[in-house]
Formats: C-alpha cells, structure tokens, sequence
C-alpha cells in the first residue's frame, strides 16, 4: 500500500526567463519551504496563503540573480531561515544575514518532511539539488532534456559531467525531476525519461561531453528541449 507522502510540492512558472519557484509543503505542521525565490514574490506568498502554511524556510540551489531576487521581500514578510551551501555562499560573496551554510548530504527537517540537500557543482561551485521523498529539485543543474550552462563564472563543465554521472548512478530511475526553468514542453518529467532522452545523460567520455556544452549544444538546440535519441547527440 502506497501511503501519501507527507509532503506536496507546488510550481510557480515566473519572471521573464522562466524560472520554476517551488513551495514544499509539510502537510502536518503547516509549514513550507520556498526553493529560490524571485521575480514576483506576492503570487509565492498567495500560494502559501491558498495553502494555508507558513513559510518558515528558503532553500537556494545557487546565486544567480534569477533564483535569489526576491529573497529580502520574503523575509519582510516571514521569518524564514535561509539554507544554501556553504561553497556556494563563499562564491556569491554577497553579505548574507545568518543563513544556514550547509555541506552536501546535510537534511534540512521541514516538520514531519526531510529535505536532503546534495552539492552539485557544475553551473556554479556550490549548486545544490534538493531531495524530497521521490523527487529532486535540481536548480539549473538538470533540466528536462537539457542542463545548466557552464561557461559563467564559476561554471566548470568537467564537474558538471561527474554531477550529471552521480545523479544518473545514485537515484532510481522513478525519480520525479523538478528543474530551475521551464525550457521544455513539460515542467517535470522522470529520471527514466532523462536517461533516455536528455543528451547530457548520454556520454561516458568527459572530452565529448566538455566539446557538447561548451561548443556545440548552443549552437544547434533550442528551447522547448525535446528528447535526443543516444548516439545523436553530435555528427
Ligand atoms: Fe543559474
């Protein structure tokens, strides 16, 4: 028997580049967590209203501007603890006001809902993905059929191989993914799918893979990403 999760996670499409702002709702305690909060803050806080919780929590899975921009009306308007990675708030350097730094494989407890949060560095140093039951929320990190850039600053393609590899390896394969952007034609899909479908799942070799991110993969994709059969990644 199956029994409901003790959790449920809801999806605000906002702002111009299509950014997924995720609320996670701890059903006994009421309270919810917002991962990377931005663009327009009063449809986060009316959805925690709908919901009927309290937003006691923000989960960052990097800096960039399009995740973070909304952060301070969040905290004017809740006081929620701020969580990211540690290597990641060294890289933003921002001051930040007590937040709770964090290493991978740490578990943030939203009542009665663990919140495991994984280093997957690649897009930035400290990118996280977040773990929540069956799901995985995974920033710019993992997008459905495609992943995040990594010639930022502080991107590194090589690290975002062996992220890639760790995911591909670690979770089974019913693993619900939930990305940073919108930039398919379904806001989340399965690991399964993504092994099959995402081109960046496809390599074994770090050299073809570096060559594919950084040289050829802008070039000749565009959004919505739709699945890449193996083997056809590049002539
Ligand atoms: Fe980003």
């Amino acid at each position: 028997m199956n029994a409901a999760p003790p959790f449920s996670i809801h999806a605000l499409e906002l702002g111009p580049m299509e950014n997924f702002v995720y609320l996670i709702r701890d059903r006994a305690s009421g309270r919810a967590a917002v991962v990377d909060p931005a663009w327009e803050v009063p449809r986060i806080l009316d959805l925690a209203r709908e919901q009927g919780v309290c937003i006691t929590d923000i989960l960052l899975t990097h800096s960039h501007h399009d995740h973070v921009n909304g952060i301070r009306e969040v905290l004017e308007a809740s006081d929620a603890r701020m969580h990211l990675l540690r290597t990641e708030a060294q890289f933003w350097g921002r001051h930040l006001d007590l937040p709770t730094l964090h290493h991978g494989g740490d578990v943030i407890e939203l009542g009665d809902t663990p919140i495991e949060i994984l280093h997957t560095p690649g897009h930035t140093p400290g990118s996280a993905c977040y773990r929540v039951g069956d799901r995985l929320i995974t920033g710019d990190t993992l997008f459905v059929f495609g992943c995040g850039r990594c010639d930022l600053p502080g991107g590194d393609p090589e690290r975002m191989f062996d992220t890639l590899r760790r995911i591909a390896e670690h979770f089974p394969r019913e693993t619900v993914i939930h990305p940073g952007h919108n930039y398919a034609d379904t806001p989340t899909s399965s690991l399964a799918e993504q092994l099959e479908g995402n081109p960046f799942l496809h390599f074994d070799n770090v050299r073809r893979f570096v060559d594919y991110r950084m040289h050829y993969h802008d070039r000749h994709r565009d959004t919505p990403y739709r699945p890449v059969p193996a083997g056809r990644e590049m002539p």
